[in-house]
């Protein structure tokens, strides 16, 4: 694989940022400085590569932090919609990467993606309680006071057909323009869309800022995905 590559997929930057510890002489393969973000380093020779004399640590799994765009399904292949498997690159579509948890079609925002189904499991879990926080778009009355209070002493759903559910207690925070933030410590499913149709509004956009340490970096677009940083794993592992 190339070497600019092995150093994205790792989390030691963009393949711009890679080019540049190159550049300047601070990746080596067994002692001897790599310059070119195109040299190819075998798997063999994964052990002997460094970064400031430290080796890389090359992690058997993988990690990335995608901003799901709008429009895509939250699968890894579909016969008939877009979905967020299609934006991996090629070259990592054979490492049985999976997203951890699930966005709506039209929800945009942080989504992890990684093949360590250790972590998965463990973030996916109802004893994780972390929290999420969601920028939302609605119609309807403004929220005010009254559902801020609701929705901090854990609400019950009760819906057509449904057992009533009990929620955890979540964060509302009453933003201009008919937004709102919304902070959970459990996934539900439509758990947003249902708390606000439980108080006749209507959700029209819906972004996830943020999951436990988990965040957008600076200008990521949507469709743009980073890999995490060796810290970034790590404080995601610890929470
Ligand atoms: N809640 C929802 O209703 N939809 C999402 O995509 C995420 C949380």
């Amino acid at each position: 694989m190339r070497i600019d590559k092995i150093l994205a997929n790792s989390g030691y930057g963009t393949r711009t940022e890679v080019k540049e510890l190159l550049r300047k002489g601070r990746v080596c393969l067994n002692g001897q400085i790599i310059k070119d973000p195109g040299y190819s380093v075998t798997e063999d020779d994964f052990s002997l590569l460094t970064l400031d004399g430290q080796p890389i640590g090359l992690s058997e799994h993988l990690y990335f932090c995608l901003n799901k765009p709008d429009g895509y399904l939250t699968a890894m292949t579909d016969d008939r919609l877009p979905c967020v498997g299609d934006l991996l690159p090629a070259n990592l579509k054979t490492k049985k990467i999976s997203p951890v948890g699930r966005l709506d079609y039209h929800t945009t925002g942080v989504l992890l993606l990684t093949n360590d189904g250790d972590l998965s499991h463990k973030l996916t879990s109802p004893r994780w309680h972390k929290e999420k926080a969601y920028l939302v778009t609605y119609t309807g009355d403004p929220l005010t006071e009254k559902e801020q209070a609701l929705f901090a002493k854990g609400m019950t759903l009760t819906e057509d057909g449904h057992k009533p559910e009990k929620l955890k207690p979540a964060k509302l925070e009453l933003l201009p323009d008919q937004q709102c933030r919304l902070i959970l410590t459990e996934g539900k499913t439509h758990q947003v869309k249902r708390m606000l149709a439980a108080t006749n509004r209507q959700v029209i956009g819906l972004h996830r800022e943020s999951m436990g340490s988990l965040r957008l970096h600076d200008g990521q677009e949507p469709g743009e995905m980073y890999a995490l940083s060796p810290e970034e794993i790590a404080a995601l592992k610890e929470e």
